[in-house]
């Protein structure tokens, strides 16, 4: 195949040079120039040919892509209800966190309806081999190929038809169209590009493994994320046994959609029931945890947040925050000082969301308040105690978002009084459970005196 022309773009004001700079020539920012192949239009042979014609918009079918389960349900729940043909899906994630398990696991699982083909540039056919079989599943019909070159692979791709791809993983992957090494953002996203518009042409789903640099983003700065359709990550850490996968961009489903698993000897085993894994369940009431309901994607889920408040010897005293946001936590210690009354400026402040969950919403802040408070005071909350809601710049309660589902899914795990927003209040009783609707942070504060 001819080699592509060759020019260099700079990622800050897109200017074009045809040598590399430390210096974009356009508007001067340093090390912005990226290599990029010049589009060739008849690369992709028969492709170009397909015509493509304006239709109405009224007139196109709009009939749901049919999806093809994974045959595991938390995997199909962040797909947003399993497979699509020619969806293309970026996970994401640490080394070692299971990016392949979770992918050679699904792979042997479609393989007995779809026929599936594995792309491995990091591991060799033996190793792969002898992870499956340490995954002790059914059937596997799984093929497999052991390549890097981008041109190759969809060459091969093109033959075989494949119904499922994957590539493991794309920074391993080079296309002969660039001098850049493999793993470079020129490299990432070229080969990225042309397997997308496999993808798109044969309606295969194509999954890529992707790298995570030490910045804790994909290599390629969010380049990719904008080229597929479905970006997951791999959270939680890899010293726990649970995994959650997060959806964090999805053309096809609910974002912030988890799936939870946990590793085992025999692989990622999904957890239906992810409650249950995220509350330590103290023997004892201890000061400074409270539980919360939050809703990630579609699903309620219980989990502790924990606070420790320290006095700090420091003159800026720490605020910091594992699986929540830190700005966050000053904005809400700055509300509970004016609404509440307390004062925390010589006192270090650390919040932590149990299992290596990640809580972005703000219905996390009235129990992290509480946490904090319950600390601060030495004095544990009842156990069976559960809270949720936003809190405003005015020491208001904010409502959030299903609020009754929440609740239920609290009754249901058997906690028995509940501290949420007024707006939040059932219609209904709930069995089991006593409801506190607050308006303002000092109401919820004087509910634990
Ligand atoms: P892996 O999928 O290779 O991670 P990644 O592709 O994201 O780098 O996962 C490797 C880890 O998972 C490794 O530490 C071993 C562990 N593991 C198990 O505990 N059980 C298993 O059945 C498998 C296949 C891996
Ligand atoms: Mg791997």
């Amino acid at each position: 195949m001819a080699k592509a022309k060759i020019q260099f773009v700079c990622n800050a004001c897109g200017g074009v040079a045809p040598k590399w700079n430390g210096q974009c020539p356009e508007c001067g920012a340093w090390n912005s120039l990226h290599e990029t192949a010049l589009a060739v239009a008849s690369r992709q042979g028969g492709y170009a040919g397909v015509q493509s014609s304006v239709q109405r918009l009224a007139e196109v079918s709009a009939q749901e892509s049919p999806r093809v389960s994974s045959g595991t349900e938390e995997l199909d729940r962040v797909l947003g209800g399993g497979l699509i043909a020619g969806a293309v899906i970026l996970l994401g994630g640490d080394p070692g966190i299971g990016k392949s398990t979770l992918l050679l696991q699904n792979a042997i699982n479609v393989s007995a309806r779809l026929k599936t083909l594995y792309v491995t540039g990091e591991e060799s056919p033996q190793q792969v081999s002898l992870r499956a079989q340490r995954l002790h599943t059914g059937t596997n019909e799984v093929n497999i190929l052991a390549e890097t070159r981008c041109e190759a692979i969809l060459e091969i791709a093109q033959s075989e038809k494949p119904k499922v791809m994957v590539i493991d993983s794309i920074q391993t992957v080079y296309s002969a169209q660039l001098q850049s090494a493999p793993g470079s953002v020129a490299q990432v996203r070229e080969c990225t590009a042309q397997l997308v518009r496999f993808a798109k042409a044969s309606d295969t789903t194509v999954f890529l493994v992707g790298h995570v640099t030490k910045e804790g983003t994909l290599a390629g700065p969010r380049v990719l994320e904008h080229m597929v359709d479905t970006v997951l990550y791999f959270e939680g850490d890899s010293g726990s046994r649970f995994r959650i996968v997060r959806a964090i961009k999805n053309r096809f489903g609910a974002i912030n959609e988890l799936g939870v698993f946990a590793m085992t000897e025999h692989g990622l085993r999904e957890v239906t029931n992810p409650s249950a894994i995220f509350l330590s369940r103290h023997e004892r009431p201890v000061s400074g945890s409270v539980i919360m309901v939050t809703r990630e994607g579609t699903r309620p889920m219980l989990v502790e947040l924990q606070a420790l408040v320290d006095e700090s010897p420091l003159a800026q005293p720490r605020r910091v925050t594992v699986g929540l946001e830190q700005n966050r936590l000053a904005m809400l210690l700055a509300v509970l000082h004016r609404h509440g009354g307390v004062q925390m400026y010589n006192q270090d402040v650390y919040a932590n969301v149990v299992g290596g969950v990640r809580v972005s919403e703000t219905g996390a802040d009235l129990p992290l308040v509480l946490a904090v408070l319950s600390s601060f005071r030495d004095r544990p909350l009842p156990p069976d105690w559960v809270v949720f809601g936003e809190i405003g710049l005015a020491g208001e309660i904010r409502p959030v978002q299903n609020g009754e589902e929440r609740l239920r899914e609290a009754a249901k795990h058997g906690f028995k009084r509940a501290i949420v927003p007024m707006a939040n209040a059932p219609r209904r009783a709930i069995e089991g459970l006593e409801v506190v609707a607050v308006a303002r942070l000092q109401e919820a504060l004087e509910q634990w005196r």
